[in-house]
């Protein structure tokens, strides 16, 4: 079978190198041929498949019927990737199936942005605008269906369960996972990640919610030691993930490798047990971050339920020593069998035991589809002057394209969130950027046929200034390739790209910057240039979303969902966490075992990471701090304009009007902050709500946004739990956390 797998692959590889432009057609053809997975097994049998019974009780059933042996097979993987030889379906894990009972191995695929490592087995996957981009929309349907394309090319190619959906919060806007997870505010962050696990789950895939918690840099990630009180965990990282857990039900959270308050966050009793288990009733499974296991006995009764990725019984910490510990009784044979309880039900309520994925050619352009309306949805307009944009394309006689690959491709961000481009083979975690065929200047020259569109690279800043001042206008692409392992050193652009930027607009001042970055970046530049646009990496269709809004096709409505600061000297903490032990382009450091994986080349010593902002993170730090940030958080500009007005509000919901009083129909996020009473001690302002509204011109909409107490509370540590305090409210209403005409009191 593998042999035949390999020279069909190399003969649709010779084919795919005649004709590059059929790469998406041949990367389907070899995901037919490769349709079928290497684990196809007897359909289950048994009492427990009468699907009228619920999954505890099914569960219960098969584990009654487990030896001790078959029980701890499934709570270590056997590794991931190309490991497992006949077991694994490429992806970084596997929990092991029981044969005998019918129950199939459950096949675990990083999917944080689209399904990773599909290219080594000849597949396609759809790579998203990044999830940081998703978050810049606002748009919980949009969320919804951003988790749909995922969980259903992840059974297109025959995976049980998805790796991911990260909801860490940005507490360091530097931190190279930026990317993957939804922005600096909790809610808006818990929400998107809640309703797209929700999507995800829909397609009867197993969802899986990380890096729980407190993973929010990489510099050190194995050895930092996060300190923070219960109260400002609980209001600040933890509640991402409180309402995402709770609102989409995943099958599993994944533990991460940084260590909370003392203890490492897999063996972690207080998250997994206390919190995660007992006061959020999660039924699903805590599987450990990849060799983020440190011990048995203790990670056992902390809440661990499964270590990945394992590798073999005699050296997995949840193999030959778990059942050691259970014949030792350092840990009771009812825990063993709630581990296992968690992932058997995990699996038939997911679908994927009733309902197999029994693998089927992706569609690649239903995939591209949902993949430019996110990125034409998630693209922030930063500024605008002189309304620059949207360019006309039947007046515009000359534009030039200045800047990296602005030719050809978009950037994706990089390690276990790595989708392979169409056409490009595997990609290496850690190794260079991978760009995607989706080209700014052919779809620059496809908007304005019968303007002149040229390309510099810019690596020759003169040759590029004097392009752009030969043009009428220049659109200068900046990029900051990001990946796991790795923090960025600076909010500032790498590379000559600042220098670049201030020479183009010194030619031209109409210069457009666009930026693909996986989270903010500082912009010394930016009062010199016309207009710039956030469009992070925008996924396999970024280039014609980018189009259709610089020429107006789509009026952008995206807003930040992260704070972008002036420098790094205006963060909370300019220098990051550990990072004076490494140096300044430190190499990505994947898992040990990780395939490719290079020797650590240094030892970093443990060290803590004190968030001495606690509270206030983000937005709340910029604003009890009264410090002007570049753009706020909840900024984005539109080609209209809205007013704001009626405000009525109470305790459990504002209403207010919005107008478009502008001449272009358009799309408005109206935000709703609350500053709680002065006995909270709270930061000035916190996000509490918001609405998308869509408004033609001159119309305007009256709109209702429930409050839920929870968002209007603070954490009492004493009571263990939320607590809506007397004392009056102020509510504030508008555009962005900087920009809000209306507000109100009210008293509770
Ligand atoms: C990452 C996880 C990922 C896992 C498996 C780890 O390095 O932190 O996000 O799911 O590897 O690839």
């Amino acid at each position: 079978m593998r042999d035949t797998m390999t020279s069909s692959r190399s003969t649709v590889l010779g084919v795919r190198r005649r004709c590059a432009v059929g790469v998406l057609f041949a990367s389907v053809l070899v995901a037919g041929v490769y349709a079928q997975a290497p684990q196809r097994q007897a359909a289950p049998k048994g009492p427990w498949m009468d699907a009228s019974l619920s999954p505890d009780q099914r569960a219960e059933m098969v584990v009654q019927q487990m030896t001790l042996d078959e029980k701890i097979s499934l709570l270590h993987g056997r590794g991931g990737f190309q490991a497992e030889g006949a077991i694994s379906n490429g992806g970084a894990g596997v929990i092991q199936g029981v044969p005998r009972l019918g129950l199939p191995p459950i096949q675990l695929a990083d999917s944080a942005v689209g399904v990773r490592a599909a290219a080594e087995r000849g597949r396609y996957a759809t790579l998203l605008p990044s999830t940081i981009a998703l978050a810049a929309a606002w748009d919980l349907n949009l969320a919804y269906e951003y988790g749909e394309v995922i969980g259903r090319e992840l059974r297109d190619q025959q995976y049980q369960a998805s790796l991911g959906a990260g909801v860490n919060l940005m507490r360091e806007p530097r931190n190279g996972r930026n990317f993957e997870y939804a922005g600096e505010d909790p809610i808006l962050a818990g929400k998107t990640v809640g309703q797209l696990v929700k999507g995800l789950q829909s397609q009867k895939v197993i969802g899986d919610i990380k890096h729980y918690a407190l993973n929010d840099q990489e510099t050190g990630r194995n050895i930092g030691d996060v300190k923070l009180s219960t109260r400002i965990m609980r209001e600040t990282d933890l509640l991402a993930f409180e309402i995402a857990i709770l609102e989409s039900q995943p099958g599993m959270v994944m533990c991460s490798y940084n260590k909370v308050n003392g203890d490492w966050a897999c063996e972690n009793d207080y998250l997994l047990n206390q919190l995660l288990k007992k006061t959020w009733g999660f039924k699903g499974v805590v599987v450990s971050d990849w060799n983020a296991t440190h011990s048995t006995a203790k990670a056992a009764m902390a809440g661990l339920d499964c270590e990945q990725p394992g590798g073999p019984a005699e050296r997995a910490r949840f193999g030959d020593a778990l059942k050691k510990a259970v014949e030792a009784g350092e840990v009771p044979m009812s825990r063993i069998d709630d581990m296992v309880q968690r992932i058997v039900r995990t699996a038939f309520a997911s679908g994927v035991i009733d309902d197999p994925p029994l693998g089927r050619v992706v569609d690649p352009f239903k995939g591209a589809d949902s993949a430019q309306r996110i990125a034409e949805q998630s693209s922030v307009l930063l500024k605008n002057a002189n309304a620059l944009l949207p360019l006309d394309a039947a007046r515009v006689k000359s534009i030039a394209i200045i800047g990296s690959k602005a030719d050809t491709s978009v950037p994706s961000g990089g390690g276990s969130a790595q989708v392979d481009p169409p056409g490009g083979g595997p990609s290496r975690f850690g190794g260079p950027a991978v760009w995607f065929p989706s080209s700014p200047l052919k779809a620059v020259r496809a908007k304005a046929p019968r303007a002149k569109v040229e390309y510099h690279d810019g690596v020759d800043i003169k040759a590029a200034a004097a392009l752009a001042k030969a043009s009428e206008v220049a659109i200068v692409f900046v990029n900051e390739p990001t990946t796991e392992g790795r923090d960025l050193p600076s909010l500032s652009l790498s590379g000559t790209q600042n220098e670049l930027i201030t020479a183009v607009a010194a030619a031209n001042p109409r210069s457009i910057v666009v930026l693909e970055t996986g989270g903010p970046a500082a912009m010394p530049w930016i009062d010199s240039v016309g207009a710039a646009i956030e469009i992070w990496y925008p996924g396999i269709r970024g280039a014609e979303a980018l189009a259709n809004i610089l020429f107006g096709d789509v009026n952008p409505s995206a807003k930040l969902p992260a704070t972008f600061a002036r420098s790094d000297a205006d963060l909370p903490h300019p220098v990051i966490f550990g990072s004076a032990q490494r140096p300044t382009t430190p190499p990505a450091t994947p898992p040990a075992g990780a395939a490719g994986a290079p020797r650590q080349r240094f030892q970093m010593t443990p060290f803590d990471v004190d968030y001495t902002e606690g509270l206030k993170v983000g937005y709340k730090w910029f604003q009890a701090e009264n410090k002007q940030p570049l753009f706020a958080f909840g900024h984005g500009l539109s080609y209209t304009t809205f007013a704001y007005s009626a405000l009525k509000a109470s305790i459990d919901s504002v209403s207010f009007t919005v107008r478009n009083t502008g001449k272009r129909a358009g799309g408005e996020i109206a935000q709703v902050y609350a500053g709680l009473p002065a006995t909270a001690n709270e930061p000035p302002k916190r996000l509490v709500g918001w609405e998308k509204i869509q408004l033609a011109p001159g119309e305007s909409k009256t709109v209702t946004v429930k409050l839920e107490p929870k968002f209007l509370s603070i954490f009492n540590e004493a009571k263990d739990d939320w607590e809506l305090l007397p004392g009056d409210y102020r509510i504030f209403v508008g555009g962005a956390s900087d920009d809000t005409p209306l507000s109100a009191s009210v008293r509770r």
